[in-house]
């Protein structure tokens, strides 16, 4: 199996199941996982087997798909009504990235939007699955092409957390740029922060990348300050599991202070991401649901025996906000958005 040649996640007509890349077991083994079952689907997402805004837009749309098509329902009313509560249940996974939310209602809209039959219907959400799938692949081929205009040959790009393709279908959204510079023979030198606690970093995007053939450097959280203050850093590339109206960047935790340090330093920080991401129902950054996760990610996990005293306090926020003053522009598959953000997101997505 090669890595090059599978999508993130995608639909298996032959039985109707969501195949996905198993991300926990990252970078030792590339193995798949093959998902029928609502709770299953469920916890694939909420375990992080799949992982990153839109890769779990595509995941649950493509997800409620193969179990509606398995629904035991004949009428049309009950039904439609299983699949709302099979949505309402595969939404409530995980509550910070938008995109699984954008995604499962599109399904939904799609279905009660539907006149015929309950075949029809299913019909239908096999079609609007497969459009969630191919938009996030034109997106995000789109984004980096945008991204690509912000930076120059041979720059060095920071990244935190995974924003490339194993977080959506295929390019990714932060290292699309740098994907799609490789396939054009360009080179950058890419920092990608291991990201505690759940190291997305170092065990996803430094996979990705050294699998595409780049240039790529791992460094502690601790670390980028350093990078940065030796001038290897031209430009800081991240995703986003939300964008607000005003500009507020929400994204993987620890990329507020990667912002911080950007501007003290003078280096761009730009925000990378689909429309899937922007909510312009959410005002700032501080409405938007941090998801808390377990204690063991922090205090268990990677260490063969705890590293921290037992009863000892732990505070796991799995994402945090980026003041929108704190970003240099946001990169969608429109163009490159730059401040005054709450004006030109309304422009372009209003
Ligand atoms: O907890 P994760 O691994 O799902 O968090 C992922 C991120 O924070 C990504 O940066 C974000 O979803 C954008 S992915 C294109």
């Amino acid at each position: 199996m090669n890595f090059k040649d599978i999508d993130t996640a995608y639909l298996d007509e032959s039985t109707q199941a969501l195949v996905i890349i198993d991300q926990t077991k990252l970078p030792a083994s590339l193995e798949l996982m093959t998902l029928t079952d609502e709770h299953a689907i469920y916890d694939a997402i909420k375990r992080l087997c799949v992982r990153g805004a839109p890769a779990i837009g595509v995941s649950a749309a493509i997800g409620l798909y193969v179990c509606a098509y398995r629904f035991e329902e004949r009428e049309k009313d009950a039904f439609l009504a299983r699949l709302d509560s099979c949505a309402a249940y595969l939404d409530s996974s995980r509550p910070t990235a938008v995109n699984l939310h954008w995604a499962l209602e599109r399904m939904k809209v799609a279905a009660h939007a539907c006149e015929g039959d309950r075949e029809n219907i299913i019909a239908r959400l096999h079609d609007e699955a497969i459009a969630i799938r191919n938009e996030d692949v034109a997106m995000c081929r789109a984004i980096g092409e945008h991204g690509l205009t912000l930076v120059k040959d041979g720059d060095g790009i920071l990244t935190h957390c995974n924003a490339g393709r194993l977080a959506t279908i295929r390019y990714g959204t932060a290292l699309s740029p740098i994907h799609l510079g490789i396939e054009r023979g360009m080179r950058f030198k890419v920092f990608s922060d291991e990201t505690r606690p759940l190291l997305q970093g170092a065990r996803l995007s430094a996979y990705e990348l050294s699998q595409a053939g780049a240039d790529v450097t791992v460094i502690c959280d601790n670390m980028a300050s350093q990078v940065m203050k030796n001038g290897w850093v031209q430009a800081i590339f991240v995703g986003a599991d939300r964008i607000a109206a005003n500009g507020d960047v929400c994204n993987k935790i620890g990329t507020s202070g990667v912002a911080i340090l950007a501007k003290y330093y003078g280096v761009p920080f730009y925000a990378l991401a689909p429309s899937s991401t922007i909510d312009l129902a959410c005002k700032r950054g501080s409405d938007i649901p941090i998801e808390q996760r377990s204690p063991d990610e922090v205090t268990e996990m990677w260490y063969e025996n705890r590293m921290a005293p037992e009863g000892v306090g732990v505070y796991n926020p799995a994402f945090d906000v980026t003041e929108a003053s704190n970003v240099t522009a946001i990169v969608t598959e429109r163009g490159v958005i730059y401040p005054p953000f709450e004006v030109n997101l309304k422009k372009l997505f209003g």
